[in-house]
């Protein structure tokens, strides 16, 4: 069977763009592939995190991937920094990656800004532990959004240096899995900025962990302009807001953004709120209260992360014995 691997940074703050954008795909993806769901904590390292904030976001992502769905016995779900063999391979990666590559990393420079001096060199490096995560498994398909296609593209370039330096078929080529296209969300306050949880206010974002009435306050807070909605797809153009929040219906409930247009078209925006606020809680607040309920348990959760973990390490071990035997690395069989 193909196999998946995708990562999650635990950031906290999953919201409604996490949820539409990324966590509902690889639940649909569960059961035809074998999955691996990833919480990469050693790349959040790569700029400082409070140390209590991160165990926390480590647990609340893991939350929230098994309440959007995911089944922890169908699925791998683990952290990162639990199967040593993500950053063995990584260092492995350091040296076959040219620094020609990395320097053209967009994400490095959006993330490092102007102070680049400053940067952690884990930060320049990132790209290449993202590689380890997906090779170490020969993943063959990565469900990615488009800001993580340029790394995924250097992952597939690593795997070919590697396979040609050593003479080797070792490792696959990941392919991208690109999923719906309704599944850009805007901020509730400017439809032509992406939901962000770096966004300072509360209010352009829908928390997954948000409760009905908090649901139903952004919800009508959310930017609007003063016309009725429009009839047909072309009369979204130019009013990003409108689109924004049709897309978000058509989303949840998974019709095609043409036939939701063509339904609510002529409404006015706070009618068409109302009943998008309907729908927003019946798909979210159930995820939000089952979210609560698993961190209030951390014992569990840890022993789901814990559980993936050892699943992982089973399938990682082996192949990073391939590695290093291609490479001429000894590795005693009694040491392993
Ligand atoms: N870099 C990805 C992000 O920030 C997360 C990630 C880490 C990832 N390793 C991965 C995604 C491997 C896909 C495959 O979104």
């Amino acid at each position: 069977m193909d196999r998946i691997f995708s990562g999650v940074q635990p950031t906290g703050d999953l919201h409604l763009g996490n949820y539409l954008g990324a966590l509902r795909n690889w639940v649909r993806l569960q059961h035809d592939y074998d999955c691996l769901y990833c919480v990469v904590d050693l790349h959040a390292v790569t700029v400082w995190q409070d140390p209590t904030v991160l165990s926390a976001n480590t647990r609340e992502v893991t939350a929230g991937l098994i309440a959007a769905g995911l089944d922890p016995a169908a699925n791998i779900i683990f952290n990162q920094s639990q199967v040593p063999q993500h950053a063995e391979l990584a260092w492995i990666f350091n040296c076959v990656a040219r620094l020609g590559w990395l320097n053209r990393m967009t994400q490095f420079k959006e993330k490092a800004g102007k102070n680049r001096e400053n940067a952690s060199v884990g930060l320049y490096a990132y790209p290449n532990l993202m590689a380890a995560d997906i090779l170490l498994y020969k993943a063959t398909h990565v469900p990615v959004g488009e800001d993580q296609k340029q790394h995924l593209e250097l992952a597939r370039d690593i795997a070919a240096k590697f396979n040609n330096d050593y003479g080797t078929e070792l490792f696959p080529q990941p392919e991208p899995l690109i999923l719906g296209a309704a599944a850009r969300v805007m901020s509730l306050r400017d439809g032509s900025a992406k939901m962000s949880k770096s966004d300072p206010s509360e209010n352009s974002r829908i928390n997954m962990t948000d409760d009905a009435d908090t649901i139903a306050r952004k919800l009508r807070k959310a930017k609007t302009d003063p016309d009725a909605l429009p009839s047909g797809v072309a009369g979204l153009e130019g009013r990003g807001e409108a689109a924004n929040l049709l897309g978000i219906f058509a989303a949840l409930s998974d019709a095609p953004l043409a036939d939701v247009v063509a339904e609510q078209g002529g409404r006015q925006f706070s009618e068409f709120k109302e009943t998008l606020t309907e729908l927003a809680v019946s798909v979210l607040a159930p995820i939000g209260e089952e979210m609560a309920r698993l961190m209030a348990d951390p014992g569990y959760l840890d022993g789901v992360l814990a559980d993936g973990a050892g699943r992982a390490g089973a399938i990682a071990a082996p192949i990073l014995d391939e590695v290093f035997d291609v490479m001429g690395i000894l590795r005693p069989v009694a040491l392993r």
